[in-house]
């Protein structure tokens, strides 16, 4: 296993830099939030298509609060809306806020990779994008947290690629709309078109070139998880955490109000898990918002009956739905925000708001987060509970 020898080289690295060391190693996001004050549970959750999720909560003492979902992007967990601290993280401040907290993560991630038949050394497990997500993962996700705190609905919020199964849940089962009382989305992912990912283009690269990673993994779920170690280790040296952050910079936009302190902590919590087919869906783009295009006539017939897939119907979507973007942001692009804004029902959408100096990764990693994101959100979800108008 290669997972072997980097773990040998991870060790190696970081003995080499293990007097810089000033920040403390949480193995996984129950042990954050409990090591800062706050109560953890975890939750396993089936899909019907046999994944099981790994859900975290932070729950409150008083019984019946709202309940309030996060839900990640791509390459991403739960750790997204916990890194930035207990003023600024999403995750802390719904809970400072008094919400029932729910940190969703997604199939593949590094919490969520087990399923009730398949290994990740298989192909099968492997073959999904946030399509399945939108119709299993979160389905199954909000069912489940209904029972358990016997509420009715809730508020999402979700980063990125959260926004695409946002989107394809809603559209493919309409049913979960009233299930949601309102949907914020941050840095909404489905608008690829002019971004970098737009530029490679991997649209029409076809199966035999996914299934090159690792059974279809990307990679990132058998490599990453000893890499990220020694990327936390080697980043607290601050002339790499430079390196780093420009680094991010590149792909996300960069960011001149990154919270510096958390970049270890970032780059030990993510890449993780995803499928390549997840990343090839992810950039087939917001004009073909749809299910996977194969890119093979004959694989979408035999799929869907169709040579190609048929379009998500932003018609069915009945959701209040907020939108936060980012001027900096090279992985999405403003021209699919407005493509959104017109294919959703009048009324739907009740505000896109553009924040000029915010990249990809600052809606969750900003020092400003709090004030400019997440104070507004919370307005929103206080407003609705009070009954007042949105
Ligand atoms: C798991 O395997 C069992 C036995 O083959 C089968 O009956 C079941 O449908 C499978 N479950 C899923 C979710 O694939
Ligand atoms: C940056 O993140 C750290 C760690 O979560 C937090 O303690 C600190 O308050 C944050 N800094 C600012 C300026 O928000
Ligand atoms: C992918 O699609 C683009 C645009 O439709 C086209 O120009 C290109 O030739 C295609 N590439 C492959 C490998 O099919």
């Amino acid at each position: 296993m290669p997972n072997k020898y980097l773990l040998l080289i991870s060790i190696i690295i970081s003995i080499g830099f293990y007097q810089n060391i000033h920040l403390t190693w949480y193995g996984n996001a129950p042990d954050r939030i409990s090591a800062l004050g706050y109560q953890a549970e975890i939750h396993k959750i089936t899909t019907q298509d046999g994944y099981i999720l790994e859900a975290h909560r932070i729950p409150q003492t008083k019984k019946n609060r709202p309940v309030v979902l996060l839900v990640h992007g791509v390459f991403s967990s739960s750790d997204t809306f916990l890194l930035n601290g207990v003023e600024n993280a999403l995750g802390f401040q719904a809970s400072n806020e008094g919400y029932d907290v729910w940190l969703l993560n997604l199939r593949g991630n590094r919490y969520s990779n087990h399923h009730v038949n398949l290994s990740t050394i298989s192909m099968e497990f492997w073959a999904f994008t946030f399509h399945e997500m939108a119709v299993y993962d979160l389905p199954a996700t909000i069912d489940y947290i209904m029972k358990v705190t016997g509420q009715q609905n809730i508020h999402y919020i979700g980063h990125s690629q959260a926004t695409n199964i946002y989107f394809a849940l809603l559209s493919e089962k309409p049913e979960y709309n009233k299930f949601l009382k309102t949907g914020h989305l941050l840095a909404s992912g489905l608008s690829q078109e002019d971004s970098v990912i737009d530029r490679v283009y991997l649209g029409n690269i076809t199966l035999p070139f996914i299934n090159f990673f690792d059974y279809g993994s990307f990679g990132m779920h058998f490599y990453f998880a000893p890499l990220n170690y020694v990327l936390w280790v080697i980043s607290q040296t601050p002339a790499i955490g430079a390196v780093f952050s420009k680094a991010i910079g590149i792909f996300g936009g960069s960011s001149i109000t990154l919270n510096m302190t958390i970049l270890p902590d970032i780059l030990a919590t993510m890449p993780t898990g995803s499928s390549a087919r997840n990343v090839i869906h992810l950039s087939q783009g917001c004009r073909n918002f749809r299910q996977f295009d194969f890119g093979l006539e004959e694989e979408n017939i035999k799929r869907y009956g169709s040579k190609v897939p048929r379009f998500y119907d932003f018609g069915n979507i009945d959701v209040p739905t907020y939108i936060h973007n980012g001027g900096q942001d090279n992985i999405v692009s403003l021209a699919c925000v407005n493509s959104i804004s017109k294919k959703l029902r009048k009324g739907v959408l009740k505000k896109v708001i553009i924040h000029d100096e915010f990249s990809h990764i600052d809606f969750v990693a900003s020092v400003e987060s709090k004030k400019r994101i997440n104070d507004f959100i919370f307005e929103v979800i206080q407003n609705y509970e009070m009954g007042g108008k949105l």
